[in-house]
């Protein structure tokens, strides 16, 4: 019998497909549980899907990659879509979709299959990931097809002895990795309503954080997050650890009525408390390291890397070559930052670098002073000639 590697979350949606791409398409189902930093217990995800029918449950843990081939480069690119989201789910896709088409090949499978509507954004970047990297491979989106609703869906796991986890009886929808926590449905489609205290699982609302401020240092090395408060760690701890600290003093929350690709309007909620942290640490550190034209330059590349990133395009020649920029750009942007996390706020507070460019010998008006004013007028001379000699034959537009 062909066989197809279903991406498994364990949720309902992907459970019923097990059953439904077995009925329907008569496939050996593989379920594929990728651990990206959002699922907590793998082995019972495992068992849940031999249960309900999956010939093989595999599980990988790729936090590891996921921080290192998808999250710092994004963080080294600031990469934040629409200028609110730092882009979560749409950095785990792509892992998902490459372990998919690894295993698929392993397996000798002819299709893979992922969770996803046909309204969102998730569906494009599995699609177009696993045609790039492997077009031989059918891609089908159970829940795309099946046209049933959600009532429907649990209906129909029900029918089929199908566990119905809590969670889906909860009227959010909810995706969550290392980098962020997105919430959807229910009440917050309306964008005038409030969120909920109930949405929120990683951050403290302002009311209950600490009464004290908390300062932390993170250490940088070419753009990279190293260390927290002096100490070494890797990228999955010290994000982790990031995520906790933040979350209790309400640092990440987010409120976005985001631009899908596929043309809707939708609104969002995320918890990102380590990406808010990290983002704002790297750019203040790139502040003080580059020039302001690298600063001007490196934010086209943000947005042009970010909508990459979001409109499913990970594995483009372009995403690949604007990341080789980005390193590049990246190699002086080394130093530390000292943070305020406090009641829904974090501010930089300090910076430090060896490469620094600001030279408190010239930036001072105590003494010490050795920035030649008497230059001024004369470069103010050139600089202003065009204006000049503009408004001498035009005049001014004001006037
Ligand atoms: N709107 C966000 C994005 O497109 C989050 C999507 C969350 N996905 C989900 N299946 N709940 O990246």
């Amino acid at each position: 019998m062909d066989k197809v590697v279903l991406a498994y979350s364990g949720g309902l949606d992907t459970s019923a497909a097990i059953k439904w791409l077995a009925e329907k398409y008569n496939m050996d189902v593989i379920a594929l549980t990728v651990d990206i930093g959002g699922v907590s217990d793998l082995p019972a995800i495992q068992q849940k899907a031999l249960k309900i029918g999956a010939v093989k449950a595999l599980t990988v843990d790729a936090r590891e990659t996921f921080v290192n081939s998808f999250i710092f480069p994004a963080l080294k690119a600031n990469a934040i879509y629409e200028g609110q989201y730092p882009l979560a789910t749409a950095l785990g896709r792509p892992l998902i979709a490459k372990l998919l088409v690894e295993v698929a090949r392993k397996e000798k499978a002819v299709a893979v299959a992922h969770g996803s509507t046909g309204k969102g954004n998730d569906q494009v970047r599995f699609d177009v990931s696993v045609a790039t990297l492997a077009p031989e491979l059918k891609v089908i989106a159970p829940a795309r097809e099946w046209g049933m609703t959600r009532e429907e869906t649990i209906a129909y796991a029900e029918r089929h002895g199908i566990p119905v986890p809590v969670k889906a009886t909860s009227p959010y929808s909810i995706d969550e990795n290392l980098w962020g926590r997105s919430i959807e449905c229910g009440v917050l489609e309306d964008p005038w309503v409030e969120p909920p205290e109930e949405v929120f699982a990683w951050t403290r609302s302002p009311s209950a954080c600490p009464d004290q401020p908390e300062y932390i240092e993170i250490g940088f090395v070419s753009g990279v997050p190293v260390s927290l408060n002096g100490e070494e760690m890797d990228g999955v701890t010290l994000i982790q650890k990031l995520n906790e600290l933040a979350g209790k003093h309400g640092v990440g929350r987010i409120d976005h009525v985001e631009s899908r690709l596929v043309g809707i309007k939708s609104r969002e909620i995320y918890e990102a408390p380590a990406a808010t942290v990290l983002l704002k640490a790297h750019q203040s550190l790139e502040a003080m390291t580059l020039t302001k034209d690298q600063l001007r330059f490196n934010q086209k590349v943000s947005c042009e890397y970010a909508d990459m990133v979001y409109n499913g395009l990970w594995f483009t020649a372009l995403r690949h070559d604007l990341a080789a920029y980005v390193d590049s750009a990246q190699r002086n942007v080394t130093g530390t930052v000292r943070m305020r996390l406090f009641k829904g706020n974090c501010m930089v507070v300090g910076r430090k670098s060896p490469v620094s460019l600001y030279d408190y010998s010239l930036a001072t008006y105590d003494k010490g002073d050795i920035f030649d004013q008497s230059a001024s007028p004369g470069f103010i001379h050139v600089w202003g000639l065009p204006v000049r000699i503009q408004a001498k034959v035009q005049g001014s537009p004001e006037q």
